[in-house]
C-alpha cells in the first residue's frame, strides 16, 4: 500500500499522497491541498518546499554527497573533461568516444560570435560589471537567432541553440573582459580545448603567442565541473520558472546570469576576496570580523560560510581547498589571502555560533583564491561560475520542458489592506 500523509484541518482529516525520490528522499504532495481543503501552504523561500522531482543532481546536505547523474563530484572532478560533464548533464549519460567528438565539434564550431554583436561592447561604460554585459549579450542571443524565440521547436532546433549557448559564453565573457580592458579581441582557435580556447580569448593578445599552461588549464576544467550543476538553487529555479512561461532558452539562461550575481549566490566568490582584503587591510584581526559576522545588528555576513542545503560540509569546497593548494604549489605562488582564509575557517569552525547553525565554507571560499591564481580579475569570478553552471542550466531548462511542467506561480498568503473606497486627491488627508 501507497504511504500517505494525514492532516487535519478544522477537524476534518484529508490524506495527502507520500512521494519518494530514487534515494530515498520523502515529499508529502499537496498540489491537491487547495483544492480540498481551501488550504495553501506558505514556505519563504520555498526553504522546504520542493518544486519538481528532477533526475539530474542529487545532493544531501546532512552527508555532503554530491552526485550528477549518479556520479560522484569527486570522481568526475578528478578525471572528466567539463564538456562530457555538460554532456552528461544534458543528455543523462556520459558520452562515448564517437558521441564526444561529435559534441565537442559541435561547440567548437559555434565559438564565432556574429560580428554586429561587437557592437554592443562598445555602447557599454568602460569597468560595466561583465556578469551585466553578459546577461544582456546572452539574451541578445535570440534575437540574431530569431527562430530560438518557440522552445516547441523539433529537439535538433533546440540543439542547436544549446550547442551555441555552450560555445558562445566563454566568447562574449572573454570579449566583456578585453573591452572592458580597452584591449583587442581574440578569435576563438578551433585546435583548442574548451578551456585552452577560453584562456586563449581571455589572456591571448594579437602581438604575442600566448602560451596555456596546463596546469591553469587542468584547475579551469576541475573548477568548471565543481560548479556545472547544483539542482534546485536559486539561478536553477530561475532558468526553470522563466522557461515555464515558454520564454526561449537564451532568455531563460540570461535570467539565470541575473540571479546567480548575486552575493549570496554566485557573487560570494568575489565577495569572499572583497572580505579577506578587507580583513588583511584591516589589520587581520579575524576574531574581530568573526565577531562581526555574529552581531545580528551588524548586517556583516562572513561570506563563503554557510549554505542552504549543506549543514556539515559542502564537497566541492573540500576539493577545491586542495585544489587551491595544487595550484598554488606548482605555479610556485604564495597568496597572503589563502592563509587569512585557513586561519579565518579555523577561527569561525571553533566558534559555537558557526557549529550550532552549520556554517561550513561553501565552494566560493576558496574558489576565489584559484581564479586569482589563474590571472582572473575579481568582478569576472562570477562569470567563472556563470560558465560552469550553464549546462547545468541547460539541463534543468531541458528536463522541464520534457516534464511538460506548468507555467511556475506561486500563491502568497495576502497581508495588505481590506477593500477600501477611492478617495480623489484633494479630500485625502
Ligand atoms: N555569516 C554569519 N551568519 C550566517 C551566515 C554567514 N555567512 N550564513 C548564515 N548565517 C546565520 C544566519 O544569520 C541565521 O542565524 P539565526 O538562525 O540566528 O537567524 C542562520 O545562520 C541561518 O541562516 P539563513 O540565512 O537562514 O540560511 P539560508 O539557508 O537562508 O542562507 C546562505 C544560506 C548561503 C544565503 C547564507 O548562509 C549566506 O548568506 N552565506 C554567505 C553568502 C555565501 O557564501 N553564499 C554562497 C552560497 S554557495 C554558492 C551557491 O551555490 O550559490
Amino acid at each position: 500500500m501507497s504511504e500517505t500523509a494525514r492532516i487535519i484541518l478544522d477537524g476534518n482529516e484529508y490524506e495527502l499522497p507520500v512521494i519518494t525520490g530514487s534515494e530515498g528522499e520523502k515529499a508529502i504532495d499537496i498540489s491537491k491541498l487547495r483544492g480540498m481543503t481551501g488550504y495553501i501552504t506558505l514556505d519563504s523561500g520555498f526553504k522546504n518546499t520542493g518544486s519538481t522531482k528532477s533526475a539530474i543532481t542529487f545532493l544531501d546536505g546532512e552527508k555532503g554527497i554530491l552526485r550528477y547523474r549518479g556520479y560522484p563530484i569527486e570522481q568526475l572532478a578528478e578525471k572528466a573533461s567539463f564538456l562530457e560533464v555538460a554532456y552528461l548533464l544534458i543528455y543523462a549519460e556520459l558520452p562515448n568516444k564517437t558521441q564526444l567528438d561529435w559534441f565537442t565539434d559541435s561547440i567548437t564550431m559555434h565559438t564565432l560570435v556574429h560580428e554586429d554583436m561587437r557592437r554592443f561592447f562598445e555602447a557599454f561604460p568602460t569597468d560595466s560589471h561583465p556578469m551585466g554585459i553578459l546577461s544582456s549579450m546572452i539574451s541578445s542571443l535570440s534575437t540574431f537567432y530569431p527562430e530560438s524565440q518557440n522552445p516547441n521547436r523539433p529537439f535538433a532546433d533546440i540543439e542547436m541553440t544549446i550547442h551555441r549557448l555552450i560555445a558562445k559564453l566563454p566568447t562574449l565573457a572573454a570579449q566583456a573582459y578585453k573591452n572592458n580592458n580597452g584591449h583587442p579581441i581574440m578569435y576563438p582557435k578551433n585546435d583548442l580545448s574548451y578551456t585552452e580556447n577560453f584562456l586563449h580569448m581571455m589572456f591571448g593578445l594579437p602581438s604575442s603567442n600566448y602560451e596555456v599552461d596546463p596546469v591553469i588549464s587542468d584547475a579551469l576544467n576541475k573548477l568548471l565541473i565543481l560548479h556545472a550543476d547544483h539542482e534546485q538553487n536559486c539561478s536553477a529555479s530561475t532558468v526553470r520558472i522563466v522557461g515555464s512561461s515558454q520564454a526561449n532558452l537564451y532568455s531563460s539562461i540570461s535570467a539565470g546570469i541575473a540571479a546567480l550575481w548575486g552575493p549570496l549566490h554566485g557573487g560570494a566568490n568575489q565577495a569572499v576576496i572583497e572580505m579577506l582584503e578587507t580583513i588583511k587591510n584591516d589589520g587581520g584581526d579575524l576574531q574581530k570580523w568573526v565577531d562581526k559576522a555574529k552581531d545580528k545588528t551588524d548586517s556583516f555576513r562572513l561570506m563563503g560560510f554557510g549554505h542552504r542545503v549543506y549543514k556539515n560540509f559542502d564537497p566541492r569546497a573540500k576539493i577545491i581547498k586542495k585544489a587551491a593548494d595544487d595550484v598554488l604549489d606548482k605555479l610556485g605562488m604564495d597568496d597572503p589571502l589563502i592563509d587569512i582564509a585557513k586561519q579565518l575557517e579555523t577561527v569561525a569552525l571553533q566558534d559555537e555560533y558557526f557549529v550550532k547553525r552549520g556554517l561550513y565554507p561553501n565552494v566560493d571560499f576558496y574558489s576565489g583564491i584559484i581564479y586569482r591564481a589563474l590571472g582572473i580579475p575579481t568582478d569576472m569570478f562570477t562569470v567563472m561560475f556563470a560558465i560552469g553552471r550553464l549546462p547545468g542550466w541547460i539541463a534543468q531548462w531541458k528536463e522541464m520542458m520534457e516534464n511538460g511542467d506548468p507555467i511556475g506561480r506561486p500563491r502568497q498568503i495576502y497581508t495588505g489592506a481590506n477593500n477600501r473606497d477611492y478617495v480623489p486627491v484633494n479630500e485625502r488627508k
